[in-house]
């Protein structure tokens, strides 16, 4: 480990000597250093909200047995939809398959942060809602979790955004997002496969 990051060092070490050799013009030079200083502000942005504010990709490596859903306790045909935990959080299952997301509707509540997770049944999926910042590639064996708010109620197409197949285009379902008060939880027997 040690001996890898010395040699990394002096990989750096030999490439700003040879920086320093080649002739380069200053202003080219003013330029170079500005973009790199412009990328590890990005970089320094993307670790800091990933360290302080759990921003993620929506893909956690949690894996799951695709060709089995239907028999998973998370995922079984009777447990997708919208539910509420036992600490009160909405949370939205849903499976992308060719061609549709299923279940077909759901309904939300609005200004109520909702925990989305979806898995796919057999190819690679996206999920985009327009208007919104939720949008997630579904790939096959993993599960895909995103969490967002809807600020106003009203009615949003989910639209499939990786092409997928001969029917595409047709892969759509959409969502009801209710105001608040007028939103009741859906009523479930039991809830299977808590999020860990
Ligand atoms: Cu599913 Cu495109």
């Amino acid at each position: 480990m040690q001996t890898e990051f010395s040699k990394g060092i002096n990989i750096i070490k030999d490439l700003c000597v040879q920086f320093n050799t080649i002739h380069i013009d200053p202003l080219e030079r003013k330029w170079i250093a500005i973009s790199l200083m412009i990328v590890g502000l990005f970089v320094g942005i993307i670790t800091i909200d990933a360290l302080f504010h759990g921003i993620n990709p929506p893909s956690k490596v949690e894996t799951i047995d695709s060709a089995s859903l239907h028999l998973s306790q998370e995922f079984a045909e009777d447990n997708l939809g919208v539910q509420v935990d036992d600490k009160g959080a909405v949370i939205i299952r849903m499976v992308a398959g060719r061609y549709s997301f299923f279940p077909k509707h759901v309904d939300v509540p609005a200004e109520t942060p909702l925990t989305f997770r979806w898995v796919s049944m057999d190819v690679l999926h996206g999920v985009h809602i327009p208007m919104t910042n939720m949008s997630t590639m579904i790939v096959p064996g993993y599960v895909a979790e995103i969490s967002t708010t809807f600020p106003k109620p009203g009615e949003y197409p989910l639209l499939c955004n990786e092409y997928c197949g001969l029917g595409h285009n047709h892969m759509w379902s959409n969502i009801s997002v209710i105001a608040k008060e007028d939103w009741h939880a859906p009523v479930k027997s039991h809830v299977k496969g808590e999020q860990q």
